[in-house]
């Protein structure tokens, strides 16, 4: 994922917000607790993955790292990233979320980072028996969210795994 997704990253936030029916419009989107989960993406600190089929992306799995004066609904700290997935309706059911989660988290490990954490509302039980799987763990509530965590640590080798 580049600076040049925006687009894609808007419309990414808009299906993860509306995961389960049409609450929010795409011009809600430019409110700041939403425009900072897909404005301004620098690869330099943040860190995207797309899958993409025959019709172009078909999911999207991407961390901000946001500071705790404009802090995500997921935050944890400034030094754990959150993270936002979706994938399109044509393309669920078929592994592409787990692929996309599974493919960040090792980048994030392999890049240090000392977790990831996110926030799913309640309901969204298919989102959330995926994160488990992954390894995240609810650690927090905001709202009617809860927010998850998975960390990860060194090993004794120096490689960075699942805690
Ligand atoms: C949640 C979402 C990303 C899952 O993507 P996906 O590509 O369909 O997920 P996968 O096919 O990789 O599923 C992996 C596992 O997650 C679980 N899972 C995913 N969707 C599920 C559902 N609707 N019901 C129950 N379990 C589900 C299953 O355990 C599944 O494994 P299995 O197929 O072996 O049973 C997708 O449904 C989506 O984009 N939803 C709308 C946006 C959203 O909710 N984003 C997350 C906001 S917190």
């Amino acid at each position: 994922m580049t600076a040049d997704d925006t687009a894609l990253l808007r419309h990414a936030t808009l299906a993860a917000m509306n995961w389960q029916a049409p609450t929010f419009t795409d011009a809600e989107l430019d409110r700041p607790d939403f425009a900072h989960y897909f404005a301004g993406f620098d690869p330099s600190r943040d860190h995207g993955v797309v899958a993409v089929d025959g019709d172009g992306p078909v999911g999207v799995a991407w961390v901000r790292s946001l500071p705790a004066d404009d802090p995500g609904y997921g935050f944890v700290s400034e030094d754990v990233p959150e993270l936002t997935l979706a994938v399109e309706p044509r393309g669920r059911g078929r592994g592409i979320g787990n692929a996309l989660l599974t493919r960040l988290l090792a980048a994030g490990r392999t890049a240090g980072w000392p977790g990831v954490s996110l926030s799913v509302e309640d309901g969204n039980t298919g989102a959330r028996i995926l994160y488990e799987r992954v390894g995240f763990r609810t650690v927090g509530r905001n709202g009617d969210s809860d927010t998850m965590l998975v960390r990860f640590r060194p090993a004794p080798g120096g490689a960075l795994v699942h805690q």
